[in-house]
């Protein structure tokens, strides 16, 4: 049995608490969700890391419609992992460095992702999480779990648990703003890098024991409000932007084929993935039809489409609008999308959809 529990074993209140957190683990029917990624995913860890309010959401606005305070999630309300939770039946997992310092409490999963982080380690250095840096904490709370539940427990938590991924965006957002860069790779040997990055840490993942990949792919990145604000001011033009819808459509190519790959080489590997680019892009094309009037300007900020990054004021830009009526929009800022947004991604990968491939999220859920 794990150290913890000997130690606490000679109170009897504290040992059957300790038994009672050991069997449901082994529940078979306990699914614990950990998240990985950037700022569509981040719950508040950044909130914690040095880094500027570029990086930061914990301020008004943002929160607004679901949270009494604001937590640093990039959105008026919910992202796309709180429904995951809230669909399973489990509350929503909490920030990986807002619980650590209570060593403990991993049972039910951990949030790792950090706005602005990207697969490659170069982007953002210093002021994000990386991925490989989030994979380090994962490795560390696997440890911590076979203290808490055992090495039996462990191994059936790891392998039962899902794993989310939404990681990528600013790795090319940083490509394209980046001549270096750009003159260094060409766009496939980028997004090779890109995609090469992310197969180690699911391998890495798998090998500690993680079985259920729950993958969302780039979204629609040339037609954030931030992407038709920049081809608006050099172009006059508001369309998306070419490139950046480009490199999307590669990487999530690249993905496809790796996740297709991994499935086939890797015993018991499985994953969903979620055709976020499609899925925008037809939101964008038939606003109404997902009950939106504004798929093109952000609610939150200012300039061309309120496409700058000024929403709450505190990025060295105090001026910002803020629309009156944000279930009506895709975007609530420069590139991040509305809680309602989210939910309307969530329920698409939760259930049968068009944007969901080969497994849902559901059936990773559901008793085994
Ligand atoms: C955070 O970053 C600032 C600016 O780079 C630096 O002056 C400060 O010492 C850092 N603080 C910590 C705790 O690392
Ligand atoms: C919530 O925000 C208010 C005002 O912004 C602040 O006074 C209060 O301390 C915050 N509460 C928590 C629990 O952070
Ligand atoms: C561009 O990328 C290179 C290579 O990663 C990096 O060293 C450099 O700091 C980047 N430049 C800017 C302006 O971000
Ligand atoms: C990711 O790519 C960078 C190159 O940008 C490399 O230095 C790093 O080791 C890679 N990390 C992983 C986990 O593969």
């Amino acid at each position: 049995m794990a150290s913890f529990c000997v130690h606490v074993f000679a109170l009897s209140f504290l040992a059957s608490f300790c038994n009672s957190v050991h069997s449901s683990a082994l529940n078979k029917h306990h699914v614990a969700l950990f998240v990985f990624g950037d700022s569509i995913f981040d719950a508040g860890n950044n909130n914690y890391i040095n880094t500027t309010n570029d990086f930061k959401a914990n301020f008004r606005p943002y929160g607004e419609t679901s949270f009494p305070n604001a937590t640093g999630r990039f959105s008026d309300g919910r992202l796309i992992p709180d429904f995951i939770a809230n669909f399973a039946k489990k509350s929503s997992v909490k920030p990986y460095l807002a619980i650590k310092k209570l060593n403990g409490g991993f049972i039910n999963g951990v949030n790792f992702a950090s706005a602005g982080a990207g697969s490659l380690d170069g982007t953002n250095a210093g002021l994000v999480i990386s991925l490989k840096a989030q994979l380090g904490y994962f490795k560390k709370v696997s440890q911590q779990l076979k203290k808490e539940v055992g090495n039996e427990g462990s191994k059936k938590l790891l392998s039962n648990a899902v794993y989310m991924f939404n990681i990528g965006s600013n790795d090319y957002s940083n490509y394209v703003l980046n001549s270096t860069l750009l003159n260094a790779y060409t766009q496939n040997q980028y997004v090779d890098m890109v995609v090469g990055n992310m197969s180690t840490v699911f391998q890495e993942i798998y090998k500690e024991g993680g079985r259920k990949f729950v993958i969302v792919s780039v979204g629609a990145i040339g037609c954030v409000p931030a992407a038709r604000a920049a081809n608006f001011r050099q172009t006059v033009r508001s369309e998306c932007v070419e490139i950046l819808q480009t490199l999307a459509k590669l990487h999530n190519q690249a993905l496809l084929k790796l996740l297709n790959n991994l499935a086939t080489n890797l015993p018991g590997f499985k994953y969903s993935y979620f055709d976020y680019f499609q899925s925008s892009i037809d939101a964008i094309s038939n606003p109404s039809t997902y009950g939106f009037t504004e798929v093109k300007a952000a609610c939150c900020g200012s300039g061309p489409f309120r496409g700058d990054p000024s929403c709450g004021g505190k990025r060295g830009m105090p001026f910002y609008e803020l629309c009156p009526d944000v279930q009506n929009f895709l975007y609530f800022d420069f590139v991040h999308p509305t809680e309602k947004s989210n939910h309307l991604s969530a329920i698409s990968m939760w259930d049968t959809s068009p944007y969901v491939t080969p497994n849902n999220v559901k059936s990773f859920f559901l008793p085994y």
